[in-house]
């Protein structure tokens, strides 16, 4: 499904210096694992994460999703795969405030042109896998951090993505609120997704949910 093969990613500052954040990655994600990447601030986590989701491209190296090179995308199909192919949860909300929670799931599936029926069912699927359907007409200002991350879900999964990309997904979230995020990325493994997690919260370390951990220190896969 995830195919990496000799991934390199070196970001130059603007006095011309050159960084290697992350050093010729080779690894295979099956469809339907859940995997973790492990490692301290710094290591490359979010630099992985944030080429699996073509928000970045590769400096060298093949990002292989389903059988094609996603690094080799021009903008319009990157935005595309974006769109229908990948989910991605980070611990900023980004939600708007002064919407409720159902309008903050719409922008994906007015771009796909849905027709209302098949939006109302889209949202009401995704709010109830994050278990925030009891708030679909709640303004998002008016939700607790707990509700918001879920909305953050919510909204991730709307699109029904094959990939799910989460990046220190529990990073701002007390122990109740982070054991009912497991409870939600449980039910999207048991629905056959793909889920890659980035963090370092002990609470995953002895999850046996996870098929495959691996762990970056300084850019290098060890
Ligand atoms: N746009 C960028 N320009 C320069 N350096 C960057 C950029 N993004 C990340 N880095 C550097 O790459 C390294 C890895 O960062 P990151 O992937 O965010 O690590 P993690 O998510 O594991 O904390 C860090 O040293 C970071 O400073
Ligand atoms: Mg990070």
């Amino acid at each position: 499904m995830i195919e990496l093969q000799d991934l390199c990613k070196t970001f130059e500052s603007q006095n011309g210096e050159h960084f290697t954040a992350l050093h010729n990655i080779t690894l295979h994600i099956n469809a339907g694992e859940m995997v973790q990447f492990q490692g301290v601030s710094g290591s490359g986590k979010s630099t992985l994460l944030h080429i699996l989701a073509s928000l970045l491209k590769p400096t060298s190296g093949r990002v292989e999703i389903a059988g094609e090179n996603i690094a080799s995308y021009s903008d319009y199909y990157a935005s595309l795969y974006r769109r229908d192919t990948v989910a991605y949860i980070t611990q900023s909300f980004h939600l708007l405030g002064e919407l409720t929670l159902r309008e903050n799931l719409l922008p994906p599936l007015v771009i796909k042109e849905l027709s209302f029926k098949e939006i109302n069912a889209a949202t009401r699927k995704a709010l109830e896998i994050a278990n925030i359907a009891h708030k679909a007409d709640e303004k998002v200002a008016n939700l607790s951090g707990g509700e918001k991350q879920r909305a953050v879900i919510a909204r991730a999964i709307v699109n029904d993505a094959d990939i799910i990309l989460c990046d220190e997904p529990t990073a701002n979230l007390d122990k109740a609120n982070a054991l009912k995020f497991l409870e939600i990325i449980k039910e999207l493994k048991r629905k056959g997704k793909t889920i890659v997690i980035a963090t370092h919260d002990p609470l995953f370390d002895d999850l046996d949910i996870i098929d495959k951990r691996f762990m970056l220190k300084e850019g290098h896969l060890e």
